[in-house]
């Protein structure tokens, strides 16, 4: 683990932030990478793009996350439940170009609006499915094939990353200093109110169990 962080930071990278890192495999200065609300994985996908040197914009859906993600280095932040073709503005703020890679958390229930937000040849690294039994409206199967081949997107399916990968993300978090968002930490005996809070949507960034 990088030396500067302590056990509850460094229990959030193996999961949560070596997904992130594998979701921006080729990111580089000049990029523009989107990233969905404010969970832990998009939250170190804003941490390792901006030190990549990419700009970053974020969606969220309220204007106090908004203020965080924009502290953290986004450039711009959409709120989702306000603008819900929230692609068509992810457009709009590239200049019409759209976004070069695009970490999508969201699943059915985001992905066309994704595919607006995705620039000609650019790539939607398929991470989570957020929006599964939620309300949002999803996109179906046709609708999604016939966008993606149109604009020409790619889709990468994410899942996690290798040792390798891992101990390569650990030098740029070391190069770099970054610290992971810890939103809170829970002590063992109160696991299940953890995860209460993780479901309320509540959280900016990682919900630690500590034991
Ligand atoms: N493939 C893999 O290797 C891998 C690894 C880790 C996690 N995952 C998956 O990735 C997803 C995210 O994980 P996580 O740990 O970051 O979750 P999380 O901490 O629970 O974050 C979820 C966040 O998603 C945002 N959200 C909810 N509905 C949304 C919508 N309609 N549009 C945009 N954003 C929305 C919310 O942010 P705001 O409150 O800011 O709106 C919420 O806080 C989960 O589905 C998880 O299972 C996959």
């Amino acid at each position: 683990m990088p030396e500067h962080l302590d056990f509850t930071e460094a229990a959030t990278l193996p999961c949560a932030a070596v997904t992130a890192y594998s979701a921006l495999e080729g990111v580089g200065p000049g990029d523009t990478v989107l990233v969905q609300g404010s969970g832990g994985v998009s939250l170190f996908a804003l941490q390792l793009a901006r030190v990549a040197g990419a700009r970053v914009i974020a969606t969220t859906s309220s204007e106090k996350k908004a203020a965080r993600l924009r502290e953290l280095g986004a450039s711009d932040v959409v709120n989702y439940r306000d603008t819900p073709e929230w692609g068509d503005e992810v457009r709009r703020l590239t200049g019409g170009q759209g976004a070069d890679v695009i970490v999508e958390v969201g699943g059915a229930g985001t992905i066309a609006q994704s595919i607006k937000a995705a620039a000609y040849r650019g790539t939607i690294s398929l991470v989570g499915h957020v929006t599964l039994g939620g309300d949002a409206e999803h996109a179906s199967l046709d609708e999604v094939l016939l966008a993606l081949t149109y604009n020409m997107t790619s889709v990468r399916a994410i899942g996690g990353g290798s040792r390798s990968d891992l101990e390569d993300m650990n030098r740029v978090i070391t190069a770099h200093q970054l610290h992971p968002v810890i939103d809170r930490v829970f002590p063992f005996e109160e696991a299940l109110d953890a995860a209460s809070h993780l479901r309320s949507g509540a959280h900016f960034g990682k919900v630690v169990i500590s034991h």
